[in-house]
């Protein structure tokens, strides 16, 4: 996989999550064991993604920051920016346009929930810098609500249309998405939608027109949760609740990731378990890790 940075965008206007929300956006609120927002994060890091920019509101961008800061501790470089109005998904591009410059860049939605498994492999097979864009397809029983991927017999993809009505197949367009630095222009030329946002769907398209995407689908028995609604919130929960206990191995466990792919050492992982809170199984985890060698399964 050629370079990349990241972005994670993490704001919108909660109206789905309503009264959940009211106070703080929800990508702050608990999925199982940690803040929704830890998933995403950790997906970009299993990725080797380690610049990355945060894009939230103005009202939950401070808590972010106080979250993860410059993200020194965990071996990453994050930085954050606001955005003032949920002027639409494709607008992370235009915001992001100096983070960008001249580097690849994949995008993450703050409510997307990954579980991958060897899948991260393809991923890394897919992603040539060249593409122009990579989006992932997943099979799902209701693709109405989400951008819908249309393929021809031979796996081309024929057409990406965004919550059609008549869904074409049963492909949900996930929410990573993996670019040239040629999305900013891309992006800056879009005009609103009817529900006046700049749709990523619009986007994509415009590289299927140039024949420059290329489409992944997730393999069964993979896991794609978007936990942006009260029962994805819930489903994705349990979900994590039982692989976690099951196994004994966290999910998008952020401290182990940063050790296990190298970002920080033995004494910086031992550094982030003493600012751990006393008393958490969290730290209790961190601490097993710490004395288990072959824990990194
Ligand atoms: O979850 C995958 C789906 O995400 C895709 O299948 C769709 O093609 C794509 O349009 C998107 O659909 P949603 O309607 O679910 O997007 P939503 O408005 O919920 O926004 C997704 C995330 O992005 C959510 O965490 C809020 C954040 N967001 C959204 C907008 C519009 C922002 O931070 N700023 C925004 O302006």
């Amino acid at each position: 996989m050629g370079r990349y940075k990241g972005i994670l965008l993490a704001g919108g206007s909660g109206s789905r999550m309503y009264p959940l929300t009211q106070v703080m956006s929800k990508q702050l609120l608990a999925v199982y064991d940690k803040p929704m927002i830890y998933y995403p994060l950790a997906t970009l890091m299993l990725f080797g993604i380690r610049e990355i920019l945060i894009i939230s509101t103005p009202r939950d961008i401070p808590h972010m920051e106080q979250l993860f800061g410059n993200g020194e501790r965990l071996g990453l470089q994050l930085s954050y920016k606001v955005q003032s109005h949920p002027n639409g998904i494709a607008e992370a591009f235009i915001l992001g346009a100096d983070f960008i410059g001249d580097d690849n860049v994949c995008l993450i939605l703050g409510d997307n929930i990954f579980y991958m498994g060897d899948q991260l492999n393809d991923f890394s097979e897919i992603i040539s810098p060249n593409a122009g864009a990579v989006i992932c397809g997943y099979h799902v029983p209701d693709p109405e609500k989400y951008g819908v991927i249309e393929f021809a017999e031979n796996d081309k993809v024929l057409s990406i249309e965004e919550k059609p009505k008549l869904p074409k197949s049963n492909f949900a367009v996930v929410g990573i998405y993996f670019y040239t630095s040629d999305v900013v222009q891309k992006a800056k030329k879009l005009s609103p939608s009817a529900r006046g946002e700049l749709e990523i769907t619009d986007l994509n398209n415009e590289y299927l027109k140039e024949n420059r995407m290329n489409v992944l689908r997730m393999r069964r028995g993979s896991a794609w949760i978007d936990a942006g609604t009260p029962d994805g919130l819930m489903d994705a929960a349990q979900f994590v609740q039982l692989i976690e206990k099951r196994q004994g191995l966290k999910i998008s466990c952020i401290e182990e990731i940063a050790l296990h792919r190298g970002f920080i050492d033995m004494e910086q992982f031992t550094n982030l378990i003493v600012s751990c809170k006393d008393g958490s199984d969290y730290k209790k985890y961190l601490e097993k890790i710490m004395h288990e060698k072959n824990f990194n399964v």
